[in-house]
């Protein structure tokens, strides 16, 4: 008996999240009034937006957050998980806020609400050092309009970090600049992207050779050439000159938070017309 009342239970609670998925089941949004704690979820494997050192919680993502929470007078947590529960974690309400060099696409759009951008990033291909490979007219062979058309080299191996944009774009057939085959049948295609649970990792499988390039993004790629250096202080992988997409990094919310999402973005813009963003970019980004 007991467990046919929780089954209709679990059934009329489908059939009503169903209902309410367009505004995000299960969650009213965050209530600025009541609330005193801000939750930030992240990734924190993406220097220099977020890293751990020891303990601590540092990066760019993490000195916005904390400055959006004391402006808003409320204590921040951080949550570290895996980058593909991030966006299921604002939509269900578990998380108030994330920051996680999250690029804005019309995809996440459905899902949760972004703020105005804060940075921008840019995709771009690391290689190891010794590498053939030189700028990104080495994987494709193009058509008369410049359009790619097939793989310079069918065997590639291209190594991302789950779910993230450079997995969304690399996971493209070719003619749309990715590395898989087009009409290809879903059952007999050659998958040649390899999804890793962080940025770090899919580095860590280009070093020893199980892949052989590694989509990221662009700050992500050069703090990993920093810190990927052999006896004699050489990198031991680089960065190809072409960069291979241009996008905006904004924080999410859930869809209902629409009062949090019209304070952030206050402070967003407080932040940009009196220095703080750029001196917290300054800190952890050198200038050129
Ligand atoms: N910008 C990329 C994306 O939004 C990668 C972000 C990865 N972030 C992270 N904290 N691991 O898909």
């Amino acid at each position: 008996m007991m467990k046919r009342t929780i089954s209709v239970l679990l059934a009329v609670m489908t059939v009503i999240c169903l209902a309410f998925t367009a505004t995000s089941c299960g969650s009213k949004g965050y209530d600025l009034e009541k609330e005193t704690e801000l939750v930030m979820v992240t990734n924190a494997a993406f220097p220099p937006y977020e890293s751990k050192d020891g303990d601590t919680f540092v990066g760019i993502d993490v000195d916005i957050a904390k400055e959006i929470a004391s402006r808003l007078g409320k204590t921040l947590r951080i949550e570290d998980v895996d980058f593909n529960s991030i966006i299921t974690g604002i939509e269900t309400g578990k998380y108030d806020m994330a920051l996680a060099g999250m690029t804005v696409t019309e995809e996440r759009k459905q899902s949760v609400a972004f703020s105005d951008s804060y940075a921008t990033g840019i995709q771009v291909m690391i290689v190891k050092s010794d590498s053939a490979y030189q700028s990104i007219d080495d994987f494709f062979n193009y058509d008369e309009e410049g359009n790619p058309v097939s793989l310079k080299n069918p065997d590639i191996k291209i190594g991302v970090q789950q779910t993230t944009t450079g997995d969304i774009y690399s996971s493209a057939d070719v003619t749309g600049w990715g590395f898989n085959d087009l009409n290809e049948d879903e059952s007999t295609k050659t998958d040649r992207v390899t999804r890793y649970p962080t940025g770090a990792d899919a580095v860590e499988a280009l070093k020893t050779g199980k892949v052989d390039v590694v989509i990221i993004d662009n700050e992500p790629a050069k703090s990993f050439v920093d810190t990927n250096k052999d006896g004699s202080g050489n990198s031991v992988i680089r960065i190809l000159e072409t960069e291979y997409t241009n996008e905006d990094y904004a924080i999410a919310v859930n869809k209902n938070s629409t009062e949090l999402l019209a304070k952030i973005n206050e402070i967003l813009a407080e932040m940009k017309s009196d220095g703080t963003l750029d001196s917290i970019i300054a800190k952890y980004i050198k200038a050129e």
